[in-house]
């Protein structure tokens, strides 16, 4: 089959295209680059610069690139910025995901994967957080992605056949090769980076949260395994699977000042961090129960806090963002 990757050339979307690749899938991607990057995309796979928001353009790049699903990873991400500008949340993740599902229809669309988040959970209560909790997001951020899940959703209800299914991320760290490096602004470990390349002490936002050090908790995976769990949900929504969810992490959480731990480790310096207020928006504790993706699609993440480290200082060096 072939698949349209929205978002392809953005961070976790260029390691996709390169996994369904590998995995012998015919790939076209579609990105506005407004935060992605062209040289992320590998020469010879179909690239179309266009945004979600224009259906035409979605419609005519399903219709004559022939496509049999598509994988949709165009979004904004930042929960911060989310707080301050919701309404930009609300076009592109929402107005955005109308527009494309208007594509999928008219182009006769009938498989789909959608890129969901860990932040339609909100702030559970501390425990590992099932698919069967119910999303009480808490931010414009994690309700545009939870409305994303919810136009699936009804969008079969309403009588269209499509195959479907949502993968709910944690946090995504690492790189899988020196050129697909994170190089925004908003994830944990690039944050250091660039903090340290800048000469500046690493903020950490908010001491005081309900966990062991009084930092945030995440559960992070690494962004190659990501792009497997993706192989394995194409092949979940191809044999026909009509609707699912699945978290995508380790189960494993990690506070704010272990992973700078881990960041010193992995760099063999030492730096001061600076506390700075907590940041709206941000829940205590994230951590992921992965018991239905490692029964119903056989994946479970490998590569280890230090993997994702060392991966994305790599990568860090070989394209410093500007
Ligand atoms: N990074 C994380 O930790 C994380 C966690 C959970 C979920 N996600 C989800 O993963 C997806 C990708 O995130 P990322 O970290 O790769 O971010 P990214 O910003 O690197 O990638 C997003 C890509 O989408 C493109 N894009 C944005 N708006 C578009 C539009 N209107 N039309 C066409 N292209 C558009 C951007 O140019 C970029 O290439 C998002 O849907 C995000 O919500 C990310």
């Amino acid at each position: 089959m072939k698949w349209l990757v929205t978002g392809g050339a953005g961070y976790i979307g260029a390691h996709i295209v390169r996994a369904l690749n590998t995995a012998g899938h015919d790939v076209v991607v579609l990105d506005d680059l407004s935060t992605g990057l062209r040289r992320k995309v590998s020469e010879g796979v179909p690239f179309i610069q266009a945004s979600i928001l224009d259906t035409d353009a979605v419609t005519s790049a399903l219709r004559t690139g022939l496509i049999d699903g598509v994988v949709h990873l165009a979004a904004k991400k930042s929960v911060e910025e989310s707080v301050h500008n919701p309404h930009l949340y609300f076009e592109q993740n929402v107005l955005g995901m109308m527009s494309l599902l208007d594509a999928v229809k008219a182009a006769q669309i009938h498989h789909f994967v959608l890129s969901s988040s860990a932040a339609i959970y909100g702030s559970p209560d501390g425990q590992r957080v099932s698919e069967d909790t119910t999303p009480l997001p808490v931010n414009p951020y994690g309700q545009t992605k939870l409305a994303q899940e919810w136009l699936l959703a009804d969008l079969v209800n309403s009588g269209y056949d499509l195959s479907w299914t949502a993968l709910r991320y944690f946090n995504v760290a690492g790189a899988g090769a020196d050129d697909l490096g994170d190089t925004g602004v908003f994830n944990l470990i690039p944050m250091v980076l660039r903090a340290l390349d800048q000469g500046q002490a690493p903020q950490v936002f908010g001491d005081s949260y309900p966990t062991p050090d009084g930092t945030c908790v995440r559960d992070y995976i690494h962004v190659q395994d990501l792009a497997d769990a993706h192989v394995a949900a194409v092949a979940h929504v191809e044999s026909g699977s009509r609707s699912s969810v699945f978290n995508v992490g380790r189960g494993l959480g990690f506070s704010v000042l272990e992973v700078l731990d881990a960041v010193r480790a992995v760099l063999g310096r030492s730096f001061d961090h600076q506390i700075a207020p907590a940041r709206a928006g941000d829940p205590a504790s994230l951590v992921a129960a992965v018991g239905r993706i490692d029964t119903e699609l056989r994946f479970s993440a490998h590569r280890d806090l230090t993997d994702m480290v060392a991966s994305a200082w790599s990568a860090w060096q070989a394209f410093p963002p500007r």
